[in-house]
């Protein structure tokens, strides 16, 4: 399918020329199949040439008229590097019964969407092949007997959050708190509940338990310390590769107890000597191979380590002797591939036990910066390059050429 991608300022002016809006009941009617397709189209931007995206025209009550289509983040060839990413147009996700359509104001960057981009995650069979997982906006469509226009949401989906619209299952949202900003609400889902899911059912911790979390300055790392920390952990261990990370760790309300430099300090060495060579019941590991025997020495016995990810590498050597005489668990776990009721269950958890750890500041999302959705690219490339202290947030700006609200009558 070819492409044509032209500068930013010659879109606005030609979009402006084509309404291209329908109502919500057409919408519902809409025949599309469930998985959001998407092709490119003349309006298509590339973002290696442009740097702005036109400013805001609010309207006032929400009456709301829906687009025929939708912009989204795509991919030249499907697959690619960072700057192959591009703000295409897409067409509107169906609206399926207890579903809501959201109208996204921030996106989430995950590690996990780099490794899509590039054809290296297995994404769920359902899901949108448009990348994104987490967002946060307002409700502008809903067939949830939960939800209704006009409420501001946060919410984790199987994939197309890098979209301005997209269309949700109620039972993975949560309503945003006043005080909490869309930048913000949209870095909690994917990595607090990773978080959450690793400590609490897949790793059954318990206050007054120890816990090892690698990663510590990364999205999913700041969140479980945080979780760790306010759950009720007894001592909290982590590890990242600077003294830039670990001064950060440190001043944050629910620090880490140790901050172990992984380059120039060994971890296991340091736990041990730290519990008097008891170990930690718990460890949250993404690293992998590097990591995985001083992983083992470090737990205690009958202690749990879950396996998140393998940033160093999947293969690693295990000695089935101190896996049997301490009596260790080893559990791997994805998130994204969780079916739907699981999903809902974790949300409705997280919420009723963590939501208003957000209100103290035990619970905080660590932003480490935010950009307008047209830099996707550098986005990307932060994350790949390590740089990041926690979340990275895209933001997309209102329109001009949309008519999304309308006023009331
Ligand atoms: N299983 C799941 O459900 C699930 C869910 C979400 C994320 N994940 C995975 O969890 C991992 C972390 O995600 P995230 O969003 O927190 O990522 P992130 O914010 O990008 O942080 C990752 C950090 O890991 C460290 N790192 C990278 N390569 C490393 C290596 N070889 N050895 C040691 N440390 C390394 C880097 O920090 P330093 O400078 O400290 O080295 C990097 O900044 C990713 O692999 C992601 O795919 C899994």
């Amino acid at each position: 399918m070819s492409r044509f991608l032209v500068p930013m300022q010659l879109i606005s002016s030609r979009l402006k020329a084509v309404p291209g809006t329908r109502s919500v009941s057409s919408l519902l009617r809409s025949s599309h199949h469930s998985r959001c397709s998407y092709r490119a189209y003349s309006s298509d931007v590339d973002l290696n040439k442009t740097s702005t995206l036109p400013n805001s025209t609010s309207e006032k009550e929400p009456q709301y008229v829906i687009p025929k289509t939708m912009r989204a983040i795509q991919i030249k060839g499907d697959k690619g590097p960072a700057s192959a990413m591009y703000i295409g147009t897409a067409d509107m996700p169906e609206i399926k019964l207890d579903h809501v359509l959201v109208k996204i104001k921030a996106i989430g960057v995950n590690r996990m969407d780099t490794l899509q981009r590039t054809g290296n995650y297995p994404v769920p069979p359902d899901a949108s092949p448009i990348m994104g997982v987490e967002f946060s906006g307002e409700i502008v469509s809903s067939r949830s007997s939960s939800w209704k226009p006009g409420q501001q949401v946060f919410g984790l989906a199987y994939g197309g959050a890098y979209a301005e619209y997209i269309a949700v299952s109620g039972g993975t949202l949560i309503e945003k708190p006043d005080y909490m900003s869309h930048v913000k609400a949209a870095g909690v889902m994917e990595t607090y509940l990773t978080a959450y899911d690793a400590l609490k059912k897949t790793g059954k911790f318990e206050r007054g338990q120890s816990v090892l979390i690698h990663t510590g300055a990364g999205a999913v790392g700041i969140a479980a310390n945080q979780l760790a920390k306010s759950l009720g952990a007894h001592e909290v261990f982590t590890t990242a590769g600077s003294e830039e990370k670990l001064q950060a760790l440190s001043e944050m309300k629910s620090a880490p107890d140790h901050r172990i430099n992984y380059r120039t300090e060994q971890f296991d060495e340091i736990i041990l000597r730290q519990t008097k060579n008891t170990g930690v019941n718990l460890v949250i590991d993404f690293v992998g191979k590097d990591f995985f025997e001083k992983n083992i020495n470090s737990l205690a016995k009958e202690g749990r380590m879950i396996c998140l990810g393998f940033l160093s590498g999947s293969k690693a050597t295990l000695s089935l002797a101190k896996l049997l005489f301490k009596k260790l668990s080893i559990h791997g776990t994805t998130l994204r591939s969780r079916p739907k009721d699981y999903m809902n269950a974790l949300v409705a958890s997280f919420k009723d036990t963590c939501l208003d750890k957000f209100a103290t500041g035990d619970l905080d999302v660590v932003v480490h910066k935010e950009l307008d959705w047209n830099k996707v690219q550098e986005a990307h490339e932060i994350l790949e390059n390590n740089q990041n202290i926690g979340k990275v947030v895209l933001t997309i700006p209102e329109s001009t050429e949309e008519a999304v609200k309308t006023p009331a009558e």
